[in-house]
């Protein structure tokens, strides 16, 4: 049995704003075993950045966290107290943001923005944490290490900034890492390089990851498993291969067919759009962009239906006696590709 670092259960957060409470989470569990990458995917507004950042205690002002739990080492962090997360935070559980330039000091040298958690966190020496600082910038790839230790964030390149948020994040080797599209800022080559990084330093330290992304071809190379979210809900959730090789919820369906691929650049993208997240649909969220929708689906929530023991996902059309609908042929047109980019990968990434 993997041993679960992280267990989120029934998380609920509203936000306050003049239209209404926003009802942004709504009733999300799921869990993080140790050592894996658990990719979060869906489209824009589905719930991924509020998720993470309820984990690391990063909520905006007016958010209302209307319950749940985010258990991690038999603490409740949504009770932890500001003090404990900032205990927590870079330390035993690090987050990478999207974009590498608002996540660094642009007034201070990059080895003391490195270096800074072990003083913080581990009680380093001045002397310690400055030479740890310098071993960290040459495993994340920074060239000249000796003398850009020196340097200001405004001196590197896009890439070079990514790869020191990613020093800084596991300079204290966290126990978990929430990497919130670490790699959509920057152009596919660097991206490849990153992920390549991330995955080499996650084998060395052993952190487990939860990597957001819009991108189901990272996925493919980076996760163990994938939830997959929809207007504050997971819809479905299975290992890699469960959720591409046998997908079962229409709305994951409509997301692998909206995913570019090599030889077309037309997006299918879903038609539609998600649901007013201020009165949000009492049945399945996906139910009114959803072809195959039937009446129950517009009036009864589905609960998870088990498709294997690793497998699950909440649609009706797994209900016993609803009827058998296929996924659409261009999905297992795709089957063959994921395969090939899967392989493609490990290649890449044994090498
Ligand atoms: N401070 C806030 N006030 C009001 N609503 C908010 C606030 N922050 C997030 N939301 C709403 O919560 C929902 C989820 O947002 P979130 O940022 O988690 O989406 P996401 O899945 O990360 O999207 P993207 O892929 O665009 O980053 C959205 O409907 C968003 O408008
Ligand atoms: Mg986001």
């Amino acid at each position: 049995m993997p041993e679960k670092i992280l267990d989120v259960k029934n998380l609920q957060i509203d936000f306050n704003t003049y239209a209404g409470e926003v009802k942004a989470i709504r009733d999300v569990s799921f869990h993080l075993n140790k050592g894996e990458t658990l990719a979060i995917v869906g489209e824009s507004g589905s719930g991924k950045s509020v998720t993470t950042r309820s984990i690391i205690g990063l909520l905006a002002k007016n958010a209302n966290v209307v319950g749940g739990e985010i258990n991690f080492h038999g603490e409740n962090l949504l009770e932890a107290s500001e003090k404990d997360m900032q205990n927590i935070r870079g330390n035993e559980i690090s987050m990478i943001f999207q974009d590498p330039m608002t996540s660094l000091d642009p007034t201070m040298k990059i080895g003391q923005q490195i270096a800074e958690p072990l003083i913080k966190h581990k009680g380093a020496s001045k002397k310690e944490a400055w030479a740890k600082a310098l071993e960290m910038m040459k495993a994340v790839g920074i060239p000249d290490a000796d003398k850009r230790i020196n340097q200001y964030p405004h001196q590197f390149s896009g890439g070079m900034r990514q790869r020191i948020v990613i020093a800084i994040a596991l300079i204290c080797e966290p126990e978990i890492l929430l990497a919130d599209e670490p790699t959509t800022a920057l152009d596919v080559t660097v991206q490849a390089e990153i992920l390549d990084l991330m995955k080499d330093l996650q084998k060395r330290i052993k952190t487990s990851i939860i990597f957001i992304t819009h991108d189901l071809g990272v996925v493919a190379g980076m996760a163990d498993r994938v939830a997959v979210m929809y207007a504050g809900e997971i819809l479905e959730y299975g290992t890699v291969d469960d959720i591409f090789f046998d997908p079962q919820h229409p709305y994951t369906w409509g997301l692998i067919n909206s995913m570019p691929t090599l030889d077309s650049d037309t997006l299918e993208s879903i038609p539609g759009t998600p649901p007013d997240l201020l009165d949000p649909p009492k049945g399945d969220p996906f139910a009114p962009r959803n072809k195959y929708a039937m009446k129950i689906d517009i009036e009864r929530k589905p609960p998870f239906f088990k498709v294997s023991d690793t497998h699950y996902a909440a649609t009706w059309l797994l209900a016993p006696g609803a009827p058998k609908v296929e996924p659409p042929l261009e999905i297992q047109r795709r089957w063959k590709k994921y395969a090939l980019m899967k392989k493609d990968h490990e290649l890449v990434s044994e090498n």
